[in-house]
């Protein structure tokens, strides 16, 4: 059996543990914030309820961590992490932004470590449900770990890719999100927005900045991406959201340091210039300090 600790039982951490349940080989320990006694998530039609025994004793180390935490969330985790992160235990970070493996370094080593980007829109829905949309798409670097981490996984339950340039690949999705997400955020528009030219000329440029800090942090970011980016957003339904749309709607923070907030602290560090994105910063704080 793998002890598998899963952090954060908030939309992805639903996701992941409905997977992770399925492995008869998994036994499944959860660490929750705000208490519960169940997970409920729904997929394809499916509802599912799996019971959460808060009590249960863990009387070795964990093999795994699976933190389903948002970026503001780390600081106030520390403790948590010290006490559940082994020498042994590998610890999966799956979330939005650059660098994961930063908050984690001072309990382990970063070999012990995987970054993950995960697509899998999710979202709760009543009576304490969580509504996942899609089956997850996980990318991680190409490594052995990740070879053991595909192991832990029902093979059709999740569709996992390993990079072979995982630091690219985040980058590109991270420009590409920043820009799309921020804009409709300060808009409060969905895609429809970009009918506009001015608001695609500001995605470009939105784009072009981050093009030239993600180079300068080692990304390899081919000539054509520009253009495969701006093509894509004209073939967007004009209902499309994003997550930072949806949490200036709902109310719920906006993860800026895992978005614009990322690349500016790199452009800081590189001497780059960001006068648009380092603006909708700025915006974007304002809003969550309301
Ligand atoms: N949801 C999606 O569709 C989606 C898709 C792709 C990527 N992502 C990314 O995945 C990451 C996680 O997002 P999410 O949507 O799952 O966020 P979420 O629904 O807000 O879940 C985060 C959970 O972490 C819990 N938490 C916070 N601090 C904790 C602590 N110290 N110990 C234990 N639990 C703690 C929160 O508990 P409380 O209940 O107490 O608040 C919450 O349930 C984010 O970076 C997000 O952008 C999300």
């Amino acid at each position: 059996m793998k002890r598998i600790g899963v952090l954060g039982l908030g939309a992805i951490g639903s996701v992941m543990s409905r997977i992770l349940v399925a492995h008869p080989e998994n036994e499944i320990f959860y660490y929750t914030r705000t208490p519960k006694s169940k997970i409920k998530i729904q997929f394809q039609d499916k509802k599912l309820e799996i019971p959460i025994n808060s009590e249960k004793e863990r009387s070795e180390e964990l093999d795994w961590l699976i933190i389903c935490l948002k970026e503001y969330h780390f600081e106030a985790a520390k403790e948590q992490l010290a006490q559940l992160i082994g020498v042994h235990t590998k610890v999966v970070v799956i979330r939005n932004g650059i660098e994961l493996k930063a908050s984690i370094t001072p309990f382990t080593k970063g070999e012990n470590i995987l970054e993950c980007m995960i697509d899998c829109p999710t979202q709760p829905i009543e009576d304490n449900y969580y509504l996942q949309f899609s089956k997850p798409i996980l990318k991680v670097q190409k490594s052995e770990l990740a070879k053991r981490f595909r192991a832990l996984f029902v093979k059709n339950d999740v569709q996992i890719i390993e990079v072979l340039d995982y630091k690219t690949e985040n980058w590109k999705k991270l420009i590409e999100s920043s820009a799309l997400g921020s804009i409709l955020c300060l808009t409060g528009r969905t895609c429809s927005v970009f009918e506009n030219q001015e608001v695609v000329d500001l995605f470009k440029n939105l784009l072009r900045e981050g093009i030239e800090v993600a180079k300068s942090d080692g990304a390899i970011i081919e000539s054509s991406f520009e253009s495969e980016i701006l093509h894509k957003i004209t073939s967007y339904s004009k209902t499309k959201g994003s997550s930072m749309l949806s949490d200036r709607l709902t109310g719920n923070i906006i993860e800026v340091n895992a978005k614009n907030g990322a690349i500016e602290k790199v452009a800081l560090q590189h001497k780059i210039a960001t006068p648009i994105n380092d603006t909708i910063c700025k915006l974007l704080r304002q809003i969550n300090q309301n």
